[in-house]
């Protein structure tokens, strides 16, 4: 008998990187989505500005650092200056995703003595017009204190001055304390669900934790739907408004059902 059940944990996206279709393929029915998703997030500037933005899920796997590396690429192409931030330290993407080293990246700033280390240093160029990157860096045994730390707000609040959008691509909320602490004080989340495979009572459970620590949530990326897309990616977005994952929004097709 197994004591301990075994979590399916896909690591594609930690060799080899996330998709970029917006990049490979820019005419395609998912950039279209991709580009739809912006509008939405462009769309809540109006009434606040939105400019730290972070993706996280219920759980891993859901499609976070796919849907944050599209996101962020139309973002840039669009002319907005951007910066993806990989801030899941557990299980860290970006540099595959775009091909650089990660010997120094987002930890290398967070455990630097000096607070005053010029972010600069650790920030690249994707490659992509307009779209700079922060790797994790080395993977330290205490992901959260990192994380949670002032440090890390100071970080944001400092990018905040130099680029239009800064996105961070978040550990899983449910899996991670670090998650919940750096919402609150971040402009807005959106948590990617993915269709079929996310358990509705943990998207549940990953609202009512985001309600929690009032963090304000931008809307849903349903990541996967069907018949949507080239195989098997689809992407829809839900408008939350920080109204919670639940059936009322279900019943109204917010979720992945295009009209
Ligand atoms: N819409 C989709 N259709 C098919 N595969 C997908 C889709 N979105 C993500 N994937 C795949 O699922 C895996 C997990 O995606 P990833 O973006 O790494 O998720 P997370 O960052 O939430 O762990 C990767 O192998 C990725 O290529
Ligand atoms: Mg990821």
């Amino acid at each position: 008998m197994a004591l301990f059940k075994k979590k399916h944990l896909d690591n594609e996206t930690m060799k080899n990187g996330a998709k970029l279709i917006t990049l490979a393929n820019p005419q395609s029915v998912i950039s279209e989505q991709f580009r739809n998703i912006r509008t939405n997030i462009n769309f809540m500037n109006v009434d606040k500005e939105v400019k730290t933005i972070a993706f996280t899920s219920a759980m891993a796997s859901a499609g976070k650092s796919t849907v944050s590396a599209n996101v962020a690429i139309t973002m840039a192409q669009a002319g907005k200056k951007t910066i993806l931030i990989d801030a899941d330290l557990r299980r860290p993407t970006l540099h595959s995703t775009f091909n650089v080293s990660n010997g120094n990246g987002l930890t290398t700033l967070l455990t630097s003595r000096t607070k005053e280390m010029d972010a600069s240093s650790v920030i690249r160029e994707s490659g992509v017009e307009n779209l700079s990157i922060l790797t994790a860096g080395p993977i330290p045994p205490n992901p959260s204190e990192l994380l949670g730390s002032k440090h890390m707000l100071d970080l944001v609040e400092g990018l905040k001055e130099k680029y239009d959008m800064v996105i961070l691509d978040l550990a899983p909320i449910l899996d991670a304390a670090e998650t919940q602490q750096l919402t609150s004080s971040l402009d807005g989340t959106i948590l990617v669900v993915r269709q079929g495979k996310s358990q509705k009572a943990a998207v549940k459970r990953a609202v009512e934790l985001l309600k929690l620590t009032n963090s304000p949530i931008l809307g849903y990326v349903m990541n996967d739907v069907e018949g949507d897309g080239d195989g098997g990616y689809g992407y829809g977005y839900g408008y939350g408004y920080g109204y919670g994952y639940g059936e009322e929004e279900e019943k109204k097709g917010l979720f992945g059902r295009k009209k």
